[in-house]
């Protein structure tokens, strides 16, 4: 569910028109709904109610200050992935001790910091980095907390480029050397070994491929007490899908997919945490980009708009779908015709939608890409020499300019000319 609905025949993000937000702040641009995001953490809360669980919104999803700064209120921790997230998770306020750093290339420098800020734990991704986070944390004189993340070889059901948790994917160690790597992890003099993680891949519909890893991780858990590992948290990763398509794929509600945690791993004894990154920004968030032309193409229209594969890459690298919803009410009642909506640059793949049966949209007209809050604004480049996209954050009737369209001169002035090629 989100707020983002047409009120007077006008789409607002909230009680603030999307053609106001536009004659300010021009387009393409993001704009996120605050109450929309509250209302995930909340649901998810709800549906972990009378369970031990720590919700830490994966920051890769969306690390607009202002979005964590309005998740940290809402109360959640932080899933980080580099000393970068690491260091807009602090900025953004949320305490050190809710924040967990993940990742299958962690730098020493990274590991140094994360500990320096006293962070909850580590999901250690290999038998090195296991080796290299001890020496780091008793050059430092302190201990660092850790989980393994393990690979249960699942098959999340999803697309290829989001599947995380086959063999075959880099990630995690694989699940019949974990009780070895358990053993050598708790020789290391740096490390406090303290909990299992999974995480087996991104939008996931259905709740089987989650069963089948909560079993491997229950299986685990029990043999690895079993083995006298003292194993005091399950992090269970993120992963559970939103509706792209309206109703026609519906993702299963997080009141089931808490259901199924309790089912699983709530007799052990052990704190749950989640990294819902896509559930919670997802719906929160549209891009809205107006059309600059409409071109008969051989049998079908382009429809061309200001927003590119550059501010929102998931239609081209993922094949995504996106709803294109108009911003003005009445042109859903118009007929339909067969187009693509594509942007400005040079590459074939530069487009966020295609071959959809759409309303004959007209130059000058706002559109909203649906669903864009997740992996948009923070997978945007600079390709063609394009302004990264701004962001906007709607609260009620009010609205306010999250991160600025930079300036040509900001951009071109980020390069440096050598020596020899000045004057
Ligand atoms: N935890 C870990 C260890 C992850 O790798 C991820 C996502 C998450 C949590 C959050 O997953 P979520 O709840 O958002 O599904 N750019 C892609 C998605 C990449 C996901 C990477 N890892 C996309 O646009 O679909």
């Amino acid at each position: 569910m989100h707020y983002f609905a047409y009120h007077d025949g006008v789409l607002h993000a909230e009680d603030v028109s999307l053609p106001r937000i536009a004659a300010e702040v021009g387009t393409p641009f993001y704009c996120y709904s605050t109450a929309t995001l509250v209302r995930h953490v909340r649901v998810l809360e709800e549906a972990f109610a009378g369970q031990d669980a720590v919700i830490c919104f994966a920051v890769k999803a969306n690390s607009n200050q202002a979005v964590l700064a309005t998740m940290a209120r809402a109360g959640a921790g932080m899933d980080v992935v580099s000393e970068g997230e690491l260091r807009r998770a602090r900025a953004a306020g949320v305490p050190a001790d809710k924040i967990i750093f993940a990742g299958v290339g962690k730098s020493r420098e990274e590991m140094a910091y994360a500990l320096g800020e006293g962070i909850f734990s580590f999901n250690v991704e290999s038998e090195p980095e296991l080796r290299a986070l001890s020496e780091v944390a008793e050059g430092l004189g302190v201990t660092a907390r850790v989980a393994l993340r393990v690979n249960p070889d699942v098959d999340a059901k999803t697309h290829a480029k989001i599947s995380t948790g086959k063999s075959e994917n880099k990630f995690g160690i694989p699940y019949l050397d974990a009780p070895r790597l358990y053993a050598e992890a708790r020789t290391l003099p740096g490390l406090d070994v303290s909990g299992i993680h999974m995480h087996i891949g991104s939008q996931i519909t259905d709740l089987a491929p989650f069963r089948d890893a909560f079993r491997l991780m229950r299986d685990l858990t029990l043999e690895l007490r079993g083995a006298g590992h003292a194993i005091h948290h399950l992090d269970i990763g993120g992963g559970l899908g939103v509706p792209y398509r309206g109703s026609n794929d519906v993702p299963p509600h997080p009141d089931e997919y808490a259901a199924l945690v309790k089912e699983a791993l709530g007799d052990l004894g052990a704190r749950i945490y989640l990294e819902p990154g896509r559930m919670i920004a997802g719906n929160a968030g549209i891009l809205v980009t107006r059309v600059q032309y409409v071109k008969a193409g051989a049998g079908k229209r382009f429809t061309i708009v200001d927003g590119a594969m550059n501010d929102l890459l998931r239609p081209t690298l993922y094949e995504a779908y996106h709803e294109v919803w108009p911003v003005l009410e009445s042109r859903l009642a118009g007929p339909r015709v067969l187009q693509d909506i594509v942007g400005p640059v040079c590459e074939t793949g530069d487009y966020l939608a295609i071959e959809r049966e759409l309303p004959a949209f007209e130059p000058f007209e706002l559109l909203a890409v649906m669903t864009a809050g997740a992996y948009g604004a923070v997978m945007s480049s600079t390709y063609n020499t394009r302004l990264l996209v701004p962001e906007v954050l709607v609260d009620g009737s009010s609205f306010a300019v999250v991160r600025p369209r930079p300036s040509y001169d900001d951009l071109i002035g980020l390069d440096r000319l050598p020596p020899w090629l000045e004057s």
